[in-house]
């Protein structure tokens, strides 16, 4: 069994310590400890009261979530909870650390609660697709209201200890020994009362609420804002109100508990926390051990000041690493220092930061001119616009003037880093580090790994990236290294039903229903259409087919959201897409120059060739060894695509449909257009052996099939 509860006594009072590193989660053998410990303490005399604490940095994690689906060993927590309510002996909870989900709810169990003041508590169980199932729904709504709870519940937001005193959740914040303070707290209460507080007899803010039925309409507002497509959030909303209507206690817990099943049961459930472990392994990197040195950050340089320049210096400036930012035309660098500064203003007005936070993180941005300024950062990071020769002459400079342990990384998109490692005297220092746009919002951070890449640096970028406050993923060095290569079969789905017969808003809504946070044709308008259009006409190349229409809408300039029209019209400053009905000639016209019969198209068509297509690109990079593992995929297409979180991801999706189901709609789409169709033959393996998209192949497949790759237009 998992984890345990330890017991020691201090003057007659029990402290309880739940021992299951790193954050302590109710794993079975904690739940036995409960148990055992609580009766412990209930059935010695000696014993005036218990202290309920975590060990190490952690209060609770809240249940562990390796076990949901699983068979379930020991006591269940309704059954620790109960007894821990129903002590004879009061209980304190001592917040050592994070309090979230069970680990709140257990708190919220006891009959008192103090905090450190660092630490955070919550219920974040929707993350996961669940509801709070330890009578979380029925208490917090108690405590601090209806209202309050469900914001709480449907945002998943921990509030910290502050907040937490304010609204009533903690009864006292310790200043300074939070045992030494909990042991003069219990004592203090059993001092003057035998009788204890619990939270499931607080009935006033419940009834108060009774007939009020704008708090319901407004978390369903804020359900279908925040969590649009996710089941938990109505369930969660069902038990609140009960919460609400019931008289009895135990009847609001009993609906709790029903409803808590129904989640658990949905699939969404899985794949959520199928992200949760993804997002946790997708930092490890399998031939890199946990124990590899670091090198230091403490000072950063970004070369470019533009939308990507800017955005990476805000995130070390957040982080509170001093970063430098460097261009080379001062026009562009006052332009880029502007555009940062009105950036963080705008997180000010809307609350999101405080004016004085916005100087200090200003401070910590420092413009210039020059490449001696970057002699001593440890880390620099090129982000200046997709030209290869441009990025080469970069990283020789900087190899000039910085020193043998500064990190030199390059925000490509999808160039080769070993071109970039073949100017450089170490290119054992040289990475890539693809941020995405907006890239102070977007948590997604492809780390690219080149042949030369030390395992020092790549052990340090994934380090950092977490200290960013972003998800670092792994890729090897390959054209459009993860995210963009599997884009490309994904909109080249979505030009072709264009070109058969489907119409932008059509796809985008298919797509957007399916769960896509944007459609592929608001995407590319938003992106702007003229990219490819210049490039090509830059270089003399032929349009492929799958770009025809974008041409021919680049040919009447319509560039995309940057000049308000594009495959749709946009009005003066908005982002909102309006249905352009005087591109339908194009599309027609199109059509029928490249004798393609247009007809209607079904969404669900639609929508198996773009996710399949994603799906299929997918796996031949897991083939090849690109990606370590399919659900390195699922957190670059969450946390960088749009991809809906509670569909786990385009791998986890095409697992929960079925292999086999996938490769027989492939093998069709492949039958009608073998041109764009080359169905994985790792794939079809997988679901003619019955298996799933899981583990990455054994390395040797890679140098094989990096040939095909090749042969990939990105
Ligand atoms: N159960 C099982 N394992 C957990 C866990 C949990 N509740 N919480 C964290 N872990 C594991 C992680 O998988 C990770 O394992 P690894 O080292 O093998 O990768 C390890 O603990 C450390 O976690 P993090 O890397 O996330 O550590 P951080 O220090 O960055 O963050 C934390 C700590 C804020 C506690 C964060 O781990 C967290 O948010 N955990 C989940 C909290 C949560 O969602 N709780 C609700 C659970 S569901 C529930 O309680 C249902 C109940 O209502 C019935």
């Amino acid at each position: 069994m998992k984890g345990q509860v330890n017991y020691k006594v201090i003057d007659n009072i029990a402290i309880l310590e739940v021992d299951n590193p790193p954050v302590n989660p109710l794993s079975s053998g904690v739940r036995v400890g409960l148990v055992d410990n609580i009766k412990k303490a209930n059935e010695d005399r000696d014993i005036k009261g218990i202290i309920l604490k975590g060990a190490g940095n952690a209060f609770i994690a809240g249940a562990d979530i390796s076990e949901f689906g699983q068979k379930m060993e020991g006591p269940d927590l309704h059954s620790a909870l109960r007894d821990l309510e129903f002590s004879n002996k009061p209980v304190v909870a001592a917040i050592n650390g994070p309090a979230l989900g069970g680990g709140l709810e257990t708190a919220l169990c006891c009959n008192y609660r103090i905090s450190t003041k660092v630490s955070i508590l919550g219920l974040p169980e929707v993350n996961l697709g669940l509801l709070p199932g330890a009578g979380g729904t029925q208490r917090l709504p108690r405590v601090v209201g209806p209202a309050q709870a469900l914001k709480m519940m449907i945002s998943g937001t921990p509030i910290n200890a502050k907040k937490a005193l304010e609204m009533g959740v903690i009864d006292h914040i310790s200043e300074n020994d939070l045992i030494e303070d909990a042991l003069a707290f219990i004592k203090e209460k059993i001092s003057v009362t035998d009788i204890h507080p619990k939270v499931r007899d607080l009935n006033e803010k419940v009834i108060e609420a009774r007939g009020n039925g704008n708090i319901l309409t407004e978390a369903r507002a804020l359900a279908s804002k925040m969590r649009k497509g996710q089941f938990a959030p109505g369930k969660i909303i069902s038990c609140v109100e009960a919460a609400i209507s019931e008289d009895d206690f135990d009847a609001g817990l009993k609906k709790e508990g029903e409803f808590f099943l129904e989640c658990l049961l949905n699939p969404q459930r899985e794949a959520m926390i199928h992200i949760f472990f993804g997002e946790r392994a997708a930092s490890k990197i399998n031939d890199v051990p946990k124990d590899t040195s670091v090198f230091q950050i403490q000072n950063a340089g970004v070369v470019g000041s533009g939308t990507m320049g800017g955005g990476i210096a805000m995130n070390f400036a957040n982080a509170g690493i001093p970063v430098w930012v460097l261009d080379q035309d001062k026009d562009n660098l006052d332009r880029g220092m502007g555009v940062i500064r009105q950036n963080y203003k705008m997180m000010a007005a809307k609350g999101k930061m405080s004016e004085e936070n916005v100087d200090k993180v200003m401070s910590l941005i420092k413009p210039t001119l020059s490449y001696e300024d970057l002699r001593s950062t440890d880390i620099v990071v090129e982000a200046v616009y997709e030209n290869l020769d441009l990025k080469k002459e970069i990283f020789a400079k900087l190899d000039e003037v910085v020193g043998e342990n500064t990190i030199l990384a390059s925000n490509t998109s999808g160039l080769d880093i070993d071109a970039l490692s073949s100017v450089v005297k170490r290119p054992e220092m040289v990475v890539g580090t693809h941020f995405f746009s907006p890239a102070n919002v977007m948590r997604l951070l492809e780390v690219v790994r080149g042949s030369n890449t030390s395992k020092e640096v790549l052990a340090t970028v994934m380090k950092l990236g977490k200290t960013l406050n972003k998800v670092p993923v792994l890729s090897l060095n390959a054209p459009g290294f993860i995210g963009n290569r599997m884009l490309y079969g994904y909109t080249k789905q979505a030009n072709l039903l264009l070109l058969e017969g489907a119409l932008p808003h059509q796809v985008d809504n298919a797509l957007e229903s399916f769960g896509m946070s944007m459609g592929p044709f608001r995407m590319m308008d938003l992106v702007g259409l003229d990219l490819g259009w210049r490039a090509r006409k830059l270089a003399n190349l032929e349009t492929p087919l799958v770009n025809k229409i974008a041409h021919e809408l680049c040919e009447k300039g319509r560039f995309g959201q940057k000049n308000g029209k594009g495959f749709y019209n946009y009005n003066e400053g908005s982002r909102a897409p309006n249905p352009a009905p005087e591109n339908e000639e194009i599309y027609l016209k199109v059509s029928h120059e490249n004798n393609i019969t247009r007809r209607e198209i079904s969404d669900s068509e639609i929508v198996e060739r773009c996710i399949y297509a994603l799906i299929n690109e997918g796996a031949i990079i897991l083939h090849e060894g690109v990606s370590q593992r399919a659900a390195d995929m699922d957190i670059v297409y969450i946390n960088g695509y749009g991809f809906p979180i509670w569909r786990g991801g385009p791998m986890h999706y095409a697992n929960q449909t079925g292999l086999e189901i996938v490769v027989n709609k492939i093998q069709e789409f492949a039958k009608k257009d073998p041109d764009s169709w080359h169905l994985s033959p790792y794939l079809s393996d997988l679901a003619s052996s019955g298996k799933k998209l899981g583990d990455a192949p054994d390395a040797e497949n890679r140098k094989e099939i990096l040939n095909f790759r090749k042969n990939i237009d990105i």
